[in-house]
């Protein structure tokens, strides 16, 4: 491993809005997701993960994605990206205006059949023609891999899977593959070989690391990442999030507690933090939960 070659910027995916808002047990109004979207665009994010076209029956919080996409005043250098998991995900990306979207699948084949109901090799099969028409359309594909440090069905994943499946999705065509770790159990030592089999096959500037920190570990491991070289930090504002599909997943590391640190160790953001502080305070008032980040309740 090379040691402290930080990457002098760090681009940050905001997935509060997506990741954050699919786990909550309270009613969001779409008026009220697109003002969160707004906040974080003027907070200085420039990669917003606005919503998810599956299925409402799985994750009825995402269901209005078509009209949040709608209402949403875009700024120029922003892209609005979300999921979409098959061809009938894409089109109604299409239509609502989607810049970006993402492909999602698994390291762990019990996490796979519970997320999105079949096999990885079958995921992989029906995000080909996703990932093709994208490709025509000139959209580009990011690829999610899941349960990259933990399964909550498996416990332990070899770090060859987590190799393999982001091997497969980056030859297939997705630019960009994000490295979940779904339930936070990961640790530093255990984020090191985890990055120490996947660079072997896929680029270190293609990788992002997406950390939810329900053990109080993502920063940790964050540093890691980022001392492997990953340039790419998914967050929610608030530290909202989680997973329905999987038990004890609570939030994404909190946007803010990323870009304190990023801050202190002279990396570059482009982010705001007291816009950002403010999206997490309106937000958090919306849910009427206080947010889990400790950099909100030092300065928020
Ligand atoms: P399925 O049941 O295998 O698929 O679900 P299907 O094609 O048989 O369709 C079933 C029903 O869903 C049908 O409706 C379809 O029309 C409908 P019915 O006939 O029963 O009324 N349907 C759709 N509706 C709207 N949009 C669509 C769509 N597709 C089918 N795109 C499917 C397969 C993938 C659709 C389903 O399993 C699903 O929607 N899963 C979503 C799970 C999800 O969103 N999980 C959370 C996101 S992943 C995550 O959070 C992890 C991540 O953050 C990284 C990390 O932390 O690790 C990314
Ligand atoms: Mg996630």
């Amino acid at each position: 491993m090379n040691k402290h070659h930080y990457p002098t910027q760090v681009s940050i995916v905001e997935v509060g809005p997506r990741d954050g808002l699919q786990n909550e047990k309270s009613h969001v109004s779409t008026l009220d997701k697109v003002e969160l979207v707004h906040n974080l665009a003027n907070a200085g994010l420039k990669r917003i993960e606005s919503g998810s076209f599956v299925s409402p029956k799985w994750v009825p919080q995402m269901s209005d994605s078509p009209d949040v996409f709608g209402r949403i005043k875009r700024q120029q250098q922003v892209v609005y990206s979300a999921l979409t998991p098959n061809m009938r995900g894409f089109e109604a990306a299409m239509e609502a205006g989607v810049d970006e979207v993402a492909v999602f699948g698994a390291a762990s084949e019990s996490f796979s059949q519970r997320n999105i109901n079949c096999s990885i090799d079958e995921s992989l099969k029906r995000f080909e023609p996703v990932i093709d028409a994208a490709q025509k359309s000139g959209i580009r594909v990011r690829g999610y891999v899941s349960c990259v440090l933990g399964c909550p069905y498996e416990g332990e994943i070899a770090p060859q899977a987590v190799a393999s499946v982001s091997k497969q999705l980056l030859d297939m065509g997705c630019y960009e593959i994000s490295l979940g770790d779904t339930i936070g159990t990961g640790t530093p030592v255990k984020t090191a070989l985890m990055l120490d089999d996947v660079i072997r096959h896929v680029p270190v500037s293609r990788l992002a690391a997406h950390f939810h920190d329900t053990y109080g570990q993502a920063l940790a491991n964050l540093t890691i990442a980022l001392q492997y070289g990953v340039a790419t930090i998914d967050s929610a504002v608030a530290g909202l999030g989680g997973c329905p599909y999987a038990r004890g997943a609570s939030g994404n590391v909190a946007t803010e507690d990323v870009v304190y640190m990023l801050n202190g160790m002279g990396i570059k953001t482009g982010i705001d933090l007291n816009k950002l502080l403010h999206a997490a305070r309106r937000i958090s008032s919306v849910i009427q939960r206080s947010p889990s980040s400790k950099v909100f309740n030092a300065l928020g």
